[in-house]
Formats: C-alpha cells, sequence, structure tokens
C-alpha cells in the first residue's frame, strides 16, 4: 500500500496537528507558571513544548517524504479540546489528555500503521509516555503542598546560579544568588 492511500497518512496529520497544539499549550503553560512564580516548572513545560515539537517534525517528515514531497491537503477531523483554568488545575487535565494519547489514541494509530505495513511508523506512534509521568507528578506535589519538601534529605539545585545543597527542605531565597524558590529545580522520579 501506499503511504498516500493509506489510513496512515491520515493519522499522521492528525499526530502532526496533535503535536503542534500540544506545544503551543505548553509554551502557554510555561507562561502560566512562570506567571505564578514556578519558574521550574515552566522550565519543564517549555521543555515539554520543545519534545512536542521534535514530535511534530517526525511526522511532518513522514507525511513530505523528508521535506521533498508536497501534499496538497488531508482532511483530519479529531477532537482538540481546549480547556483552561489554574496551573495545578490544567496540569491535571493535560496529564489525563497526554494518558488518553499514550494509551488510547497513538496505540490505535500504531496497529493501523502496522497493520497496513508501516512497521517503522507505527513505532513512531508509540514513542511517548514520560510526560503524563511528569505531569502527574507535578500535580501531585503541587496538590499536596510538597514542592519544596522532601520525606528525606535529597540534592536541591538553582537553577539559576547552580548552588546545591542536601537536606529535606530548601532554602526559601537561594544563599548564593539570591534567585526565589521557584527557580529551585524540581526533582522528579521515574
Ligand atoms: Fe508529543
Ligand atoms: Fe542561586
Amino acid at each position: 500500500m501506499k503511504l498516500s492511500e493509506s489510513n496512515t497518512m491520515t493519522n499522521l496529520a492528525t499526530a502532526f496537528a496533535n503535536e503542534c497544539q500540544e506545544g503551543a499549550k505548553y509554551q502557554f503553560l510555561r507562561e502560566k507558571a512562570e506567571s505564578e512564580g514556578y519558574d521550574n516548572i515552566g522550565k519543564i513545560c517549555q521543555d515539554h513544548a520543545t519534545n512536542e515539537m521534535t514530535h511534530a517534525r517526525i511526522f511532518y517528515d513522514y507525511i513530505t517524504n523528508d521535506g521533498k514531497d508536497c501534499v496538497p491537503n488531508i482532511d483530519i477531523s479529531a477532537g482538540y479540546p481546549f480547556k483552561g483554568g489554574t496551573l495545578i488545575q490544567t496540569l491535571k487535565l493535560m496529564s489525563g489528555d497526554e494518558l488518553n494519547q499514550a494509551t488510547v489514541i497513538y496505540p490505535n494509530f500504531a496497529q493501523i500503521a502496522k497493520d497496513e505495513g508501516f512497521t517503522e511508523i507505527g513505532e513512531k506512534f508509540e514513542l511517548e509516555r514520560s510526560h503524563y509521568l511528569t505531569l502527574e507528578q507535578l500535580y501531585a506535589k503541587l496538590e499536596k503542598d510538597c514542592l519544596f519538601s522532601s520525606e528525606k534529605a535529597i540534592q536541591w539545585k538553582c537553577m539559576e546560579c547552580g548552588h546545591e545543597d542536601t537536606k529535606k527542605q530548601p532554602w526559601q531565597v537561594c544563599p548564593v544568588c539570591r534567585a526565589k524558590q521557584g527557580d529551585i529545580g524540581i526533582p522528579l522520579q521515574f
């Protein structure tokens, strides 16, 4: 089967559109986090945004044969929800979207691609899992108000000057560069 005549081509276009809008949403979430003083969460959101644009590029390259071909139009139909709210609410909502994408939408696309003989593309649809886990951890830490505390001593690091210290709770204000607590990197576990 030719890719241009396959359902996989439409799914690639849907995934491309999805990754682009996810990239935009993570950039908006970065702004929201920063406006609430959480530059550290903002940095994670910006990393996610960059990841999503890289994913979009992977799908774009399949659609355009590495940028060599023109595809006049691909009609897609998909649900793209728009969910506003506070930082913590948005983290939870986006985590749900990531989970749905990783466990329902993309596995379905992967199976269709493999059934149509596009094994490599099928494997690419299975490429992301970690965003969901990261958002869930951030949400849980904010909800329990323990973004800046740990049951055992751990290493904290200032994102601005690199100052490090090992303790249960980090500094309110960096003792070296005076950066705020929201500039301390957040330790995540996988
Ligand atoms: Fe992605
Ligand atoms: Fe610092």
